[in-house]
Formats: structure tokens, sequence, C-alpha cells
């Protein structure tokens, strides 16, 4: 069983993100693993002078990430990049400088956008920030979701045109988070 910490970098209530990553718990390769997410929403925005005092919501976070063997992240594209909000989190977990809860943990990449190129520009941006905070990431299979009707079901379940392929990429997340001890 593993513990794997879910990041979704949309706060809005019907984000699709947010409905594809809890649609991914429900898969049959998650099944007897752990997943919990995280609540990014409440974190200040970054400010270095805070380092030394972090809020209750940062501590939070990183606790939650020191906690779990590994972390996936669900981006939005917002101007070809990740949203700030997201990028906001990774920062705040980042610090203190040498108490990143980041180092280490593996980590998955997908992201849903009603765009056709399903992220791609976003995860990419995304994928160097994580190489920098030293986070083993999944390379193969890549996940760009363009949002249809269909994509998750009325019972928040992924629908029949895209399950198996996100069965397997959850297989092969799990996989690389097992290789490093989760
Ligand atoms: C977007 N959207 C968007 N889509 C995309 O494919 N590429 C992009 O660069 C952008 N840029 C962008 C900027 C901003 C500020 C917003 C609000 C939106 C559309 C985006 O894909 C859409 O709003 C998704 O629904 C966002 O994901 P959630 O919130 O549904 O998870």
């Amino acid at each position: 069983m593993s513990k794997i910490a879910i990041v979704v970098g949309s706060l809005r209530a019907e984000s699709f993100n947010h409905r594809v990553a809890e649609a991914l718990t429900r898969l049959p390769a998650g099944q007897g693993h752990d997943f919990t997410f995280a609540d990014i929403g409440s974190l200040p925005l970054y400010d270095q002078d805070d380092d030394a005092d972090q809020a209750d919501s940062v501590k939070a976070l990183k606790a939650l990430i020191a906690d779990s063997d590994g972390v996936i992240f669900l981006t939005p594209e917002y101007n070809r990049s990740m949203p700030g909000v997201l990028k906001n989190a990774i920062d705040h977990a980042s610090r203190p400088y040498g108490q990143s809860a980041w180092s280490g943990k593996p980590a998955g990449v997908l992201g849903v956008s009603v765009g056709a190129i399903g992220t791609a520009l976003a995860q990419q941006h995304l994928r160097n920030v994580l190489a920098y905070l030293h986070m083993p990431t999944l390379g193969q299979p890549e996940v760009f979701l363009q949002w249809k009707d269909g994509l998750v079901t009325e019972e928040g379940t992924i629908g029949e045109s895209s399950a198996a392929f996100l069965d397997g990429w959850l297989q092969a997340f799990l996989a690389l988070v097992e290789t490093h001890g989760g």
C-alpha cells in the first residue's frame, strides 16, 4: 500500500482536473492505495520573509508531502503554463532552504484542459520545476487530456474511452513509487 498525495492546480469548484483526479483514485490500479488531496487553496501568497515562521496551512502541506510515498500533480494550463496557485504551493513546500518537502518524492504529472494540446506546455513547465526539486518523475506514458463529455462519468469514474489508458498510467506511476521504496 502506497500513500499518495494529490495536488490539483485548480481551485474552482467544478474543476475538470479535480474531477479527473477523483476518478483516477477509483481506477482498479489504485485499489488498496491511500490517496490524500492537498489543500492548496488556503495557502497564503508565498513570502520569503515568512520562511522562519510558516503558516499552519504551509506546515500541513509539508507534513502531507513528507508522509507520502509519491505525489501526483494535475495541472490545468493557464496562458501556456501552470497556474500561479500551483507554483505558489510548490514554492511554499520547498522552503526554508534545505528543508524542501519535495526532495526525492516520486512524481506523476497529468493535466486536462479545454484546449487541444491538453496542458502539454503547462506540464513541460511543471516538469522543469520538479526536476530542480529532485523529484523522480514518470516519463511515460504522458497524459494530455482534452475535456470532453464522458471523460468522467456521472458516477465519478473515468469514462470508457480513457479508463484503460489511465489505469495503465496509474500502474506505471505506482511501480515508480515502489522502486523508490513506497
Ligand atoms: C485558461 N485555459 C487555457 N487552456 C489551455 O488549453 N491553454 C491555455 O493556455 C489556457 N489558458 C487559460 C488561462 C486562464 C487564466 C484560464 C482561467 C483558463 C482554459 C482552461 O483549460 C480551462 O479553464 C480549464 O477548465 C481549467 O482547468 P480546471 O479549472 O477545469 O481544472
